[in-house]
């Protein structure tokens, strides 16, 4: 098994400080950035240029969360910001092979999501296009939430047909990630974590990550 790769959500940091809360966990893996709309999600964060300040902040991967209508359109924002992974929301866009082959074009890592409703089985054959897949385990739109552990089946069907088919592809968790949940998660078969506020409401983030490895080593 390999090592469980933590992202910490910059959602749950404190903007004011956002250079320094990325800091703090140097120890994690990735840094994850959630970018919303207002439209795809009922909720506003921040855009391309506070993803260039993070850039500016870490030399550890952006790990960049499109939870936006007409990714097509603004993915190469996202490129120019310095992010090294681009993950888009199927429910976003008509073709998600085409922006994947987009992304990955211009050397960056491609991603889907998945909100809950939505099920796996009509995006399974395309999954070689991919470098990631993020599983939603809450309703887009906010930190803080419960997790919802009937995401976990998409997370089996998705760990069976890469295991199957010889993929690289990673399989990622996002929502409610915490002390409690991140073991189930990884018994499901995930590869990557995203936690937001298990991490910086804690008055130690880097212990808060790794805790949260040790707990999703199996
Ligand atoms: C939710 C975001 C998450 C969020 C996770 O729409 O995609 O990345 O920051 O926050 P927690 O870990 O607090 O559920
Ligand atoms: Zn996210």
């Amino acid at each position: 098994m390999t090592t469980p790769i933590i992202s910490p959500s910059i959602l749950s940091a404190d903007f004011t400080n956002l250079g320094a809360d990325i800091q703090a966990v140097a120890n994690a893996d990735w840094i994850h950035v959630d970018i919303m709309d207002g439209h795809f999600v009922p909720n506003l964060s921040f855009g391309a240029d506070i993803t260039a300040a993070a850039r500016r902040a870490t030399t550890q991967p952006l790990d960049v969360h499109l939870m936006i209508d007409n990714p097509e359109r603004w993915v190469d924002n996202y490129i120019k910001a310095g992010a090294d992974h681009i993950i888009f929301h199927v429910e976003a866009t008509d073709d998600p092979v085409s922006l994947a082959r987009h992304i990955r074009a211009a050397g960056v890592q491609a991603g889907f999501s998945l909100r809950p409703g939505t099920p796996i089985e009509p995006y399974l054959p395309t999954l070689d296009e991919f470098d990631l897949v993020l599983i939603m385990s809450v309703e887009p739109g906010f930190g803080g939430q419960k997790f919802m552990p009937d995401q976990l089946d998409k997370v089996r069907a998705l760990r069976h047909e890469i295991t199957t088919r010889g993929l690289a592809t990673l399989i990622e968790i996002d929502g409610g990630i915490s002390a409690d949940t991140i073991a189930q998660a990884a018994e499901a078969g995930c590869d990557a974590f995203v936690a937001g506020s298990a991490i910086f409401t804690n008055d130690d983030p880097a212990a808060a990550v790794t805790n949260l490895r040790t707990l999703a080593t199996l």
